[in-house]
């Protein structure tokens, strides 16, 4: 199954609410809701963008453990600079009541077992304002910037602050598509705890087909969004269960929708499940590279948008009245975030805690 391709240029050039664009917004709120995903084109993120990005990613994860270590914040709980491999969690590895729904589900469509933690590293960097008045205060910690990188700070932001304005249209094109007023999502994200948080995996060392980077799970946050990666490998699952190899085209962005979502509509659009494994098509692609000598290492451009932490998540306008809105009680978007964390917790064991991955 191929995922539509939303080109956002129209509703940048006339707006969300023109009656041209009202078919999209229907498509976006559509797929989102039968898939958990959705493919879009935003002009204003190119792929030389992504390319840029992807570029001193790469030479970022390519260098020696001991010199990512100097990144690593475990006493902040690696709120902000590297998460070494091998601390991130999946939820299907700690989570006895998902394990049996997945043995239950037909073999074909089962994700691949993981046999531990994920063996991704990944660069926590914050974008956009926080509240100075707030109950969930982040830790007071400096944004961590390795040395020999001067470019570091304007790429990270610069592709962080465009992810996040795809995200906000694509947002407000889903508020209309599901009968909600425009603002109805976007206004909750101001000042939300939104993070770019790009993972690095070494397919030199990782690269057999079958190998689990990111075992099954949702994502907890609002939306996710990713520039196309340089090898495939990521498999969501639809509405009804059956599972799909994504492909990107270039120059576009995949989005996936996380739980937050799926509060504020009161189960209409669920949280996408989804798992990065190697696959034949990356196996081809790790070849390709080889023989172009390029990088091996796997980035993900990933950026996670968040509901701010303290505003309320609960089935919002006529999704009040939905069928499953009672399994979708108020909660504080702030206290739900550690409510996920905490199941998937090893802080005592590994120090992990602020995967925003679930
Ligand atoms: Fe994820």
């Amino acid at each position: 199954m191929e995922l539509p391709v939303i080109d956002l240029s129209p509703i940048l050039a006339v707006g969300p609410t023109d009656p041209q664009s009202e078919k999209l917004c229907e498509v976006v709120s559509r797929t989102l809701r039968e898939t958990g995903a959705l493919l879009v084109k935003d002009p204003r993120c190119s792929a030389e963008d992504n390319d840029r990005f992807i570029d001193m990613m790469e030479r970022y994860f390519q260098q020696p453990p001991d010199f990512k270590r100097l990144q690593e914040r475990p006493y902040l709980h690696y709120q902000v600079g590297v998460t070494p491999e091998g601390v991130e969690v999946p939820r299907s590895f700690v989570d006895p009541q998902m394990q049996k729904k997945l043995k239950a589900m037909p073999e074909e469509f089962q994700p691949a077992t993981p046999r531990g933690p994920d063996p991704k590293w990944r660069y926590m960097w914050r974008v956009g304002p926080r509240p100075s008045d707030t109950r969930f205060q982040e830790l007071n910690s400096e944004p961590v910037i390795p040395e020999g990188f001067p470019e570091w700070k304007e790429t990270m932001d610069s592709w962080g602050y465009k992810m996040i304005s795809a995200i906000e249209v694509v947002a407000e094109m889903a508020a209309i598509g599901f009968g909600l007023p425009r603002d109805a999502f976007t206004s909750l994200m101001k000042q939300g705890p939104h993070l770019l948080a790009p993972t690095g995996s070494d397919l030199s060392c990782y690269g057999q087909e079958g190998f689990v980077f990111a075992g099954y799970h949702y994502d907890l946050n609002f939306l996710t969004i990713h520039g196309k990666s340089r090898f495939p490998g990521l498999n969501i699952w639809l509405r009804r269960g059956q599972k799909v190899e994504v492909k990107v085209p270039v120059g576009c962005l995949l989005i996936q929708a996380g739980k937050q979502i799926e509060w504020l509509t009161g189960g209409e659009c669920i949280a996408g499940m989804h798992e990065v494994v190697v696959t034949k098509r990356t196996v081809d692609a790790i070849k390709a590279a080889q023989d172009q000598n390029r990088s091996l290492w796997r980035v993900s451009s990933t950026l996670f948008a968040h509901i701010a932490s303290d505003n309320v998540l609960k089935p919002l306008g006529h999704y009040v009245k939905s069928e499953y809105a009672s399994q979708y009680p108020p909660i504080v978007a702030g206290e739900y975030v550690e409510q996920e964390l905490s199941i998937i917790n090893l802080r005592g064991k590994a120090g992990d805690g602020d995967n925003l991955e679930n």
